[in-house]
């Protein structure tokens, strides 16, 4: 059982969001091609994507507060990166951009949220030039979630069920006449370099295991709403690790 133990404590070697830029490399894209953040947030991967790559590049985010702290994050970089990158108010349901105007669709971490995935993907078929690619980030659901508490954890954390079901994504590319080129599945990869790294998701365990604890204090403090939204922040970190949520990166391509 020792020797297991001590087995076990050696890293597997995980793999990080690093990989996403990996990915992007080996893609091959010249700078100044025009790249879409969809769902940007607070654009730390718009301003990275033009650092590393020279891409152009326009981050949409239906959030005020997010586009904010964009184009102040924006106004903190060298000329030669802000003049490349830009923030504009948008959806993945109905991109402010023309027909076969991106080269690629970069969008990580959003689709969840999205109650209508068949809009999006037309959408990314629509402003992808032909042969153009996009690289999805996306959590899904795994047959180990139970029904009853995925349906409090996306109801507390704003996660449309539909969205995290990888046969709605599926079926959602097959109609929007994009191309699968991979898929991969990270299970608890990214979750495991987190905590080889700095301890976070056992962090974030501990804190769901207090919040549960002591549940009616907490909930007497923060509130319900913001007392579920705490702990199911914490279970969304861990539940990777347990197999209950599996990310996925898609890259895809719309057919010439
Ligand atoms: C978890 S954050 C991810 C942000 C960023 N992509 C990242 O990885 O850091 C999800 C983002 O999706 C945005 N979002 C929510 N609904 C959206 C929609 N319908 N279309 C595009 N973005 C959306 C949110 O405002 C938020 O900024």
């Amino acid at each position: 059982m020792g020797d297991l133990a001590e087995l076990l404590d050696r890293s597997l070697a995980p793999r990080g969001p690093g990989q996403l830029y990996d990915i992007v490399r080996e893609l091959g894209l010249p700078p100044d091609s025009d790249v879409v953040d969809l769902g940007c947030g607070e654009g730390v991967d718009a301003l990275r994507l033009a650092t590393h790559f020279g891409f152009r590049v326009l981050g949409l985010d239906p959030l005020q507060r997010h586009l904010d702290r964009a184009r102040e994050a924006r106004r903190g970089e060298p000329e030669e990166i802000a003049s490349r990158v830009s923030f504009e108010r948008g959806r993945a349901e109905a991109m402010p951009l023309p027909r076969s105007s991106a080269d690629l669709v970069w969008c990580r971490d959003v689709l969840v949220r999205v109650g209508d995935l068949d809009a999006a993907y037309a959408e990314m078929a629509r402003v992808l030039r032909p042969g153009g690619r996009a690289l999805v980030h996306q959590v899904f659901a795994t047959p180990l979630l139970e029904p009853r508490e995925r349906d409090w954890l996306f109801g507390a954390l704003g996660v449309v069920r539909d969205s995290a079901d990888p046969a709605s994504t599926d079926a959602a590319i097959e109609a929007a006449g994009l191309q699968v080129d991979v898929v991969l599945e990270l299970g608890s990869e990214w979750e495991e370099r987190t905590e080889e790294s700095s301890g976070a998701v056992s962090r974030a365990l501990l804190h769901a295991a207090r919040l549960r604890r002591a549940e009616e204090h907490f909930r007497g403090m923060l509130g319900d709403t913001a007392y579920d939204s705490a702990l199911a922040d914490c279970l969304w970190q861990v539940y990777p690790m347990l197999g209950k949520l599996s990310p996925r990166i898609i890259l895809l391509t719309r057919p010439g």
